[in-house]
């Protein structure tokens, strides 16, 4: 079954569906997506969407803040972008029945981390699955998208693929669409198209601790490194303060994130000896930039050896805490911690890529026909350190803009290529040993958890580095005699993107942001964006 289309949309979180939604106004959509069409990191964002709403509040403030947190390194253009077309997105998503948290009739805005305003528009604390479930109707109901579960991008169609163009300079590189693996079938078919858009999401599974689903293998950004694409300051991966801590590890569940609305609400950070920390590291102490407040956790955790410190809401009303915080609540609940009476024990986690797949104004990166838009892409909005609540807003900003630009695309785009190689897996066999795999995920999580962190250094990175490569090469020599298969595919998927992280962070000579390095503790004068690309794809 080889399908071809006006348009390929990879991924059903909030960065795909809505601009499958908007290209669907003008044109055919295929829309494939890994697993069900709700597993997303966008299901589970809880704080919400940042816009300029308040009659007090103003663009200026928004871009500032968003600035501050990028510590010198956002593009001041992207990030006015951004917050200028803010709040006409969140119109659309109104306008779609998204039903956002309203008081007295207005949205209601909640504050959290960074931000100088009240301006959070959001979903109880249940955002990101208010987002999807009216995306997904719309999506699902229009007659121009044909959705497709249980797909799993493999790789992009590009001059590389195709024995007589693999010499085309990476500058003149043209994207077909992707082979796609049926997970169920276990076979691979080839969309062609004039357009393709990655909206594949994070990465968060390189870690060993994190708040994203499974989903989250890194797929977009190593199949864009793979084809040739550039990518951008890998190495500035955010790592939430605050996650559920757990005793037990696993493989396949992520830690629970305790929203920054929390803090926002008034929640406490103190030690297990009950002492209030924030102080010591930030006069905005609860409510300083997110890079600090886990770097503040990390310090108290290696200073008192404790495993987690505790946040803290019992100062407020039972009723306000349930009527703000449903989910987190219940969650709570069922591991027996009443958060209205006792505080919560909390670690950080890794759970955001500021970096990613390099993209201009329009979501298009270095590969003509190519777009990326979300948490895989980067825009230029987030800098060294991404401000609250703006990604689910880059998300829907940057996706409407890609639409525009499809639609011009598509107009002077005749045909799709139809001399597209079938996937080749001859001299291949199934593979039983499932166990082979599992030991390299986890090895590499433990190793990126460990050495790549919130705090880094040379000696870090190098051991990283060198336990890296023999597993590549392990894992390398598997795929090649291996027919592919979803857990193969993601294992590769995250070996690659652990290889940009710290590359990335081996790359950059000063601390900055999200980027904290022992060797090199403090800021250069010049900032510069780390670019990676792959030049024999
Ligand atoms: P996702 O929502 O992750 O969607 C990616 C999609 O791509 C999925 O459908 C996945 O299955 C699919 N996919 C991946 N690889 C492949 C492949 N190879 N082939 C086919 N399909 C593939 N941000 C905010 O702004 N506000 C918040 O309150 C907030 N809270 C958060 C809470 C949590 C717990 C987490 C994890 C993140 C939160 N974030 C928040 C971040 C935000 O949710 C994400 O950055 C955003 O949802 C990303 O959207 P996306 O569409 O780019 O990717
Ligand atoms: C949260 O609710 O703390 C997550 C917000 C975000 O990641 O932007």
């Amino acid at each position: 079954m080889n399908l071809n289309t006006d348009v390929l949309v990879i991924g059903s979180g909030i960065a795909g569906l809505f601009t499958a939604l908007k290209v669907s106004e003008y044109a055919d959509v295929i829309l494939v997506t890994k697993k069900n069409k709700t597993e997303s990191n966008t299901n589970y964002a809880q704080g919400g969407i940042a816009s300029v709403i308040d009659k007090n509040d103003t663009f200026e403030k928004h871009i500032e803040d968003t600035l501050i947190a990028g510590a010198g390194l956002c593009g001041k253009s992207a990030v006015e972008l951004l917050v200028h077309e803010g709040p006409d997105r969140i119109n659309d998503l109104i306008e779609i029945g998204t039903n956002f948290t309203r008081k007295e009739g207005k949205l209601d805005l909640a504050r959290e981390g960074g931000h100088s305003m009240h301006r959070i528009v959001h979903a109880k604390d249940f955002t990101g699955r208010e987002i999807e479930r009216a995306l997904i109707e719309h999506v699902l109901s229009s007659k121009r998208i044909q959705v497709i579960e249980n797909a799993l991008a493999i790789d992009l169609i590009t001059e590389h693929n195709i024995k007589n163009l693999k010499d085309e300079p990476l500058n003149n590189r043209n994207c077909w669409g992707a082979y796609i693996l049926d997970i169920f079938k276990k076979s691979v078919f080839t969309i062609t198209s004039k357009a393709t858009v990655l909206a594949t999401g994070g990465l968060g599974q390189v870690y060993l601790h994190t708040t994203n689903p499974y989903i989250a293998t890194g797929d977009g950004f190593a199949m864009a490194y793979r084809a040739g694409a550039r990518i951008g300051n890998m190495e500035f991966i955010q790592f939430h303060p605050t996650s559920l801590y757990s005793e037990e590890t696993s493989l396949t569940t992520p830690s629970f994130l305790i929203s920054e609305a929390v803090r926002g609400f008034g929640g406490i950070l103190k030690n297990k000896a009950g002492e209030c920390f924030m102080e010591k590291y930030d006069s905005r102490k609860e409510l300083a930039p997110r890079d600090i407040v886990a770097r503040a956790i990390d310090s108290e955790l290696k200073r008192t050896g404790d495993e987690f410190v505790l946040l803290d809401v019992t100062h407020k009303s039972k009723e306000e805490i349930i009527d703000h915080f449903p989910s987190i609540y219940e969650k709570c609940l069922s591991v027996d911690i009443d958060i209205s009476k006792q505080p919560i024990p909390v670690v950080p986690a890794a759970h955001y890529a500021c970096g990613g797949i390099v993209v201009d104004e329009f979501a298009r990166t270095s590969l003509k026909g190519l777009y990326a838009c979300g948490e895989v892409s980067m825009t230029g909005v987030h800098g060294a350190n991404r401000l609250a609540s703006n990604s689910l807003l880059e998300a829907v900003v940057y996706g409407y803009r890609a639409a525009l630009d499809i639609d011009k695309l598509i107009k002077v785009t005749q045909t799709t290529r139809v001399d597209v190689p079938e996937w080749d897996d001859s001299g291949t066999l199934s593979h039983d040993e499932k166990v082979l795999i599992t030991h390299s995920i986890k090895e590499i999580k433990q190793i990126m958890w460990d050495y790549v962190g919130i705090v880094r250094s040379d000696l870090r990175l190098e051991r990283a580095a060198s336990r890296l490569h023999n597993i590549f090469l392990e894992n390398e020599q598997l795929y090649k005699r291996t027919k592919v298969f979803e857990d193969i595919l993601e294992l590769r998927n995250i070996t690659t993107c652990a290889h940009m992280i710290i590359k990335s962070a081996q790359m950059r000579k000063e601390s900055r942001g999200l980027h904290f390095t022992l060797d090199y503790p403090n800021l250069l004068e010049v900032a510069e964006n780390t670019i990676l690309q792959n030049t024999n794809p």
